[in-house]
């Protein structure tokens, strides 16, 4: 078992599910350290007993460490990769993991390794799953965040931006923006100009509102705002989102088109970490668990995913297909209750 891309609230919970359920059926399972990486050093896999995990359910992070490693980057990781699949007598891979992980994961399907996905990441964005682990936390980390910045926002009549983790897509934003009460959400699903922006904020003050809460989105583009220019990348190609800083430079303009004063705060790395909020610890137990019915029953290339409630199973292959925007109902939603006014 392997814990690969960014980590999230709930990976260790997930851990000890797999760990737990796999030896009550007779297996012997091994950690793979530091994701994908893990298996292209030297260092070998070491052995998981229900003694490795007691304890761990409702800590961060993610007791075998993680990495964004890409090991189809080159012919000799390719090899090295898979080598060490059969010298480390691995007859079934479990990978835990977003978009990323889970594309080496299907690719090692195909060259015939058994693996079982099971998906992790704050961004919520895999396809045919509606939860992943660690997006209920980073929801919360959000939402309480907000909470805390109306105070202050109301006592000095500010506007403050918050700008929330999300790759591609506006879940943790929308989520956490609506359940924190931001009276503007801004997400790469809703088109909106700087003009849109401006208005909205004179508006609401002219109204009487003293304090205004923005939730934005780290990939959000607002036509007419120019974010600064993320210069790295990670080693699967996607750039430094938090380099853009685009809460920083929308909070700067709104200051200096208003006049209204404006703070920005990134929570970056804060919606990662600490303790798992407990519907991520069942999410975490729902689909470690299942991940290894899926090993007992001989399946490969699946995962077990969250639909209506309930665990199905899904092709890794359609989960990473394509990224999952925000759905129709929420982006409805964000335009009722935390849209730019007219
Ligand atoms: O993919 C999850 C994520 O948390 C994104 O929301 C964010 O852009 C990125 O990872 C940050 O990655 P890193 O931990 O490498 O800075």
């Amino acid at each position: 078992m392997l814990t690969g891309g960014g980590d999230a609230p709930g990976l260790n919970a997930a851990i000890r599910a797999v760990v737990l359920r796999a030896s009550a059926l007779g297996h012997e399972v091994l950690g793979i350290t530091d994701g994908w990486a893990g298996l292209l050093g030297e260092h070998a896999p070491s052995p998981l007993t229900p003694r490795h995990v007691a304890g761990i359910l409702g800590e961060g992070g993610t007791m075998l460490g993680t990495s964004r490693t890409d090991p189809r980057k080159d012919e000799a990781s390719r090899r090295a990769v898979i080598e060490s699949v059969r010298r480390n007598d691995i007859d079934a891979l479990v990978a835990i993991g977003g978009n990323d992980t889970l594309s080496v994961a299907d690719w090692l399907h195909q060259q015939s390794v058994k693996v079982v996905g099971v998906p992790k990441t704050v961004d919520n964005d895999l396809a045919e799953t509606e939860f992943c682990i660690g997006f209920d936390t980073a929801v919360s980390v959000l939402s309480e965040a907000l909470d805390r910045l109306r105070t202050t926002a109301s006592a000095h009549h500010r506007v403050v931006v918050v700008e929330a983790m999300g790759r591609d897509t506006g879940w943790v934003a929308a989520f956490g923006g609506l359940a924190g009460g931001a009276d503007l959400i801004l997400v790469p699903e809703i088109s909106v100009t700087i003009g849109d922006v401006i208005r909205t904020m004179k508006r609401r003050r002219e109204s009487g509102v003293p304090d205004i809460l923005v939730v934005i989105s780290e990939a959000a583009e607002i036509d007419g705002l120019e974010a600064q220019t993320a210069i790295d990348r990670d080693a699967f190609g996607h750039v430094r989102l938090d380099q853009r800083a685009i809460g920083a430079v929308l909070a700067r303009h709104i200051e200096q088109r208003t006049g209204i004063e404006a703070r920005q705060v990134v929570l970056g790395h804060l919606q990662r970490g600490g303790s798992p909020t407990s519907i991520d610890r069942l999410r975490a137990t729902r689909f470690g668990n299942a991940a290894v019915d899926l090993v007992e029953s001989g399946r490969s290339g699946v995962l077990p995913v969250q639909r209506a409630g309930h665990i199905e199973v899904a092709a890794i292959a359609d989960a990473v297909r394509e990224i999952r925007r925000l759905s129709d109902e929420y982006i409805e939603l964000v335009r009722r209750f935390a849209g730019v006014l007219d």
